[in-house]
């Protein structure tokens, strides 16, 4: 179960981690975009799209799988948005990812996926869209190692942040500290140089950052910039 404890390894002493998203690498080169990364990012995040639950496609099991094997300790933060969740649990669980998040709209059982999840000694975490409030997550708040809290209406990167999404950051950080429990808060989409020390006061653990990044010629120098924005 996620204690307090926990959460304090997961970060690792940072402020807020700072994953940046596999969606805007170079499609081509996939690789090379990381190394422009010079080991500077704290977890990779990869989406995957259905094209049903979201109106995009994106990646799927055999990246996570290569990317696990090229690099053996890296984090990887997998996002499912896809539909129904439950049919895409066993390719991704073989594929070898650290954390593995998927949306409670999606799923008709959220109860059993993270369970599933975590009975296969993966981190499991719990995604909310922009128009979900956070009290969906409260039942399952005591098995998750992570709550995703969209930031832009999934589906596609280098989207505007929707402000008002800060508010349930607050909530969730405050049912955590009741609670006593140690999830992480992470939040995805339209995360930035400018308003990232904003999303970190709100009390996120964790910020996904794709255009942002990888939008510019020196990827490992936004996140320097962005980790000592927060100060
Ligand atoms: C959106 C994805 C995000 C996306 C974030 O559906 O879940 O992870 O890649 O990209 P930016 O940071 O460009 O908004
Ligand atoms: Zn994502």
């Amino acid at each position: 179960m996620a204690g307090p404890l926990q959460l304090e390894e997961l970060k690792r002493g940072r402020r807020m981690l700072i994953a940046p998203s596999l969606l805007s690498a170079d499609a081509l080169d996939v690789a090379g975009s990381i190394e422009k990364l010079e080991g500077e990012a704290d977890w990779l995040h990869i989406d995957v799209m259905d094209g049903h639950f979201v109106p995009n496609l994106a990646y799927g099991p055999a990246i996570v799988k290569a990317l696990r094997k090229r690099y053996p300790e890296a984090f990887l933060d997998v996002h499912i948005m896809a539909e129904p969740a439950e049919d895409f649990l066993d390719m991704f669980l073989a594929a070898g990812p650290s954390l593995l998040s998927v949306h409670v709209e999606a799923a008709k059982h959220i109860h059993r996926v993270l369970q599933k999840i975590k009975d296969a000694g993966v981190l499991a975490g719990a995604a909310l869209n922009p128009g979900t409030p956070a009290a969906l997550v409260y039942p399952v708040l005591h098995m998750a190692d992570l709550v995703l809290v969209m930031s832009v209406n999934p589906g596609y990167g280098g989207q505007s942040f929707i402000p008002e999404t800060l508010g349930k950051v607050r909530e969730l950080r405050a049912r955590r500290e009741e609670l006593g429990l140690g999830y992480v808060i992470e939040m995805d989409g339209g995360v930035n140089v400018k308003n990232a020390p904003e999303i970190c006061e709100a009390g996120c653990d964790a910020a996904v950052a794709g255009n942002a990044v990888f939008g510019q010629p020196d990827p490992a120098e936004v996140i320097r910039k962005m980790r000592s924005s927060l100060g």
